[in-house]
């Protein structure tokens, strides 16, 4: 028997984005919250930057002044974002992954090693190489500005992602995180130094607004995998990709830095980085993903996260390289280059 239609999705007053309106549904609450039900983005931009206002009310700075985290598990916000969420989740993986780099087939059975060949598979991508050896002054900092480190918002993710773990996973999740918090010295905390390197450069902060879509869509999966339990696995495969490629990339923005006789300020971050993680890289793949991959279920979950964190960071890339100038082409390894990694 022929299923009824689904009810038509309700239009937006005079074409508003979504974006909009959920701003002003947060602002005023009440009934105008209820009205969200059944809206839906514009576009695809329109759809990340709605999602990301969501994520603030559960991941964004402590203030008192902002009335409203009070509505972050209202009815209307909560549909909005499962909506959202499984929307992206849907476009970032279509087809069970195919178009993805390192699809589930190519990659080894052994989560440790799917892992190392998925951080292996665009390591250090030529826009990188490029960044060290080539830009200008203008195009290192416009490069900077829109990344944001390699690790934005590392410290909070690795403190929601240790949350029912026990053991090994428990303490090595303590164990970055105390590294994040510059090993309990004040000066050294990760989000201080990058503080830091903004002051020194003088990197303007680009509203969500202005930002390419492909960077939304990097910070989206951060969020997104953090304020959903079901994504835990995945979550704490994505941070560990994070960390197995932030080394050497960082090692290339250092010698950028240097190049250019930029201000000395702008390096214990990256330097940091370039230090640090690779040490991280492996610790988390021998006390995070090898324990935990055990279960080979959350072994293809794991793995799954690192491919979804390798995918936005690729178009993250690739768009930043257009945006620059030099090209798409050099913001992401070319796929027979990646295969012979
Ligand atoms: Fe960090
Ligand atoms: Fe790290």
């Amino acid at each position: 028997m022929p299923q009824p239609p689904p009810p038509p999705r309700r239009a937006h007053p005079y074409g508003a984005s979504l974006e909009g309106l959920l701003s002003v549904a947060l602002e005023q609450g009440g009934t105008a919250l209820d009205r969200l039900t059944g809206c839906h983005p514009l576009d695809d931009r329109d759809a990340a930057l709605s999602l990301l206002r969501i994520h603030d009310l559960h991941l964004g700075p402590l203030d008192p002044t902002d009335a409203s985290t009070r509505w972050q598990h209202h009815p209307a916000i909560a549909g909005l974002k499962w909506e959202l969420e499984e929307a992206f989740l849907a476009r970032l993986d279509p087809a069970g992954g195919q178009g993805l780099p390192g699809a589930t087939e190519a990659l080894p059975h052994d989560p440790v090693a799917a892992m190392r060949a998925i951080a292996a598979f665009d390591r250090v991508p030529p826009l990188y190489v490029w960044l060290a050896e080539d830009a200008d002054a203008a195009s290192l900092l416009a490069f900077l500005a829109l990344e944001g480190g390699p690790d934005g918002g590392f410290d909070d993710l690795v403190a929601i992602g240790q949350i029912g773990l026990d053991e090994g996973p428990k303490l090595e999740l303590a164990r970055n995180y105390w590294d994040e918090m510059g090993r309990g010295e004040a000066g050294a905390v990760h989000t201080l130094l990058h503080r830091h390197l903004v002051e020194a450069l003088d990197l303007p902060r680009i509203p969500r607004r202005d930002q390419p879509l492909a960077a939304l869509e990097r910070s989206l999966l951060g969020s997104l995998l953090a304020t959903s339990r079901w994504l835990q696995p995945e979550l704490l495969g994505a941070l560990g990709l994070i960390e197995l490629q932030a080394g050497p990339r960082c090692r290339q923005v250092v010698s950028g830095l240097r190049r250019l006789g930029l201000p000395d300020g702008a390096l214990p971050f990256y330097e940091e980085h370039a230090g640090t993680d690779p040490r991280h890289g492996k610790d988390w793949l021998d006390h995070v993903i090898a324990p935990l991959g055990n279960d080979p279920v959350l072994g293809r979950r794991l793995v799954q996260g690192a491919r979804w964190r390798s995918a936005v960071n690729r178009r993250f890339l690739m768009a930043v390289a257009e945006h620059l100038g030099p090209g798409a082409e050099i913001g992401a390894t070319p796929p027979s280059a990646a295969v012979a990694a």
